[in-house]
């Protein structure tokens, strides 16, 4: 699994999670065998960047490579000041938040509320590649509800923007954590572009892992809750 100039020691993700994969917890993990372990969301929002809280999230020290910070925000030119600025602060790797559906995220149309509006999508991540020289990835789910499954429009526009590695939790924005994660939407969209595709959602098991890996044929999977 190679995310542009970083290869990853095997296909196993830590996934991005609010209030739990701080800096320890991510160095943890890595330590414990992870390939990765992506950091906290860090908003876009630069009124925040002197909170105590954002600071600590920007703070990479002494973390082990490669180091992925996850933006969250719906403005094209703020995420590219917070991508900068987090690579001014040693982030190796941008992962930008299209996955989240907290209220308090969706309701200034950040975090999955962005798949439904292509449009800004692809602004945002044209907005951000150009605006840093490392890899920049994206978080999805596979829609904002089940008649809107639109993932793989979403990965095409990621692709065409320079995006490097997609992460897909098999789950719509409205389905929330409710339900069990689909994989055939993953599978799709493995199947149709050509940057690394990273399966996500309900992957608790060894055995399950192995198979969801084989199923959608994805390049890694990525653990969140049974981390
Ligand atoms: C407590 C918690 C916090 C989360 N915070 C984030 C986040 O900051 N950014 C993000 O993209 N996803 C976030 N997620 C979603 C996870 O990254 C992951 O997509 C989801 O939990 C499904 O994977 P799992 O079934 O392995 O847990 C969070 C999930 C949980 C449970």
């Amino acid at each position: 699994m190679q995310i542009g100039p970083h290869l990853l020691k095997n296909k196993l993700i830590v996934a991005p999670m609010a209030g739990v994969t701080d800096r320890p917890f991510r160095q943890l993990c890595k330590k414990m065998g992870a390939g990765m372990a992506v950091s906290e969301m860090v908003s876009s929002n630069s009124l925040l960047w002197g909170s105590i809280k954002t600071q600590r999230r920007a703070n990479h020290d002494g973390e082990v490579s490669p180091i992925s910070v996850q933006i969250a925000g719906a403005d094209p030119q703020m995420l590219a000041t917070a991508a900068r600025y987090n690579v001014d602060n040693g982030a190796q790797i941008i992962d930008i938040n299209m996955g989240c559906p907290a209220k308090k995220i969706c309701n200034v149309m950040a975090g999955s509320a962005l798949l439904q509006d292509e449009k800004l999508v692809g602004r945002i991540l044209d907005s951000v590649v150009n605006a840093v020289d490392v890899p920049v990835t994206l978080k999805i789910r596979t829609g904002w509800d089940k008649q809107h499954k639109n993932a793989l429009s979403v990965a095409r526009i990621a692709e065409n923007s320079g995006v490097q590695a997609l992460a897909i939790h098999g789950r719509t924005r409205a389905c929330a954590y409710t339900g069990t994660a689909e994989y055939d939407t993953i599978a799709a969209v493995k199947a149709a572009i050509n940057i690394p595709v990273i399966a996500n959602g309900d992957i608790t098991t060894p055995e399950k892992a192995q198979e969801i890996l084989a199923y959608t044929k994805a390049d890694a999977i990525m653990i969140g809750r049974a981390a």
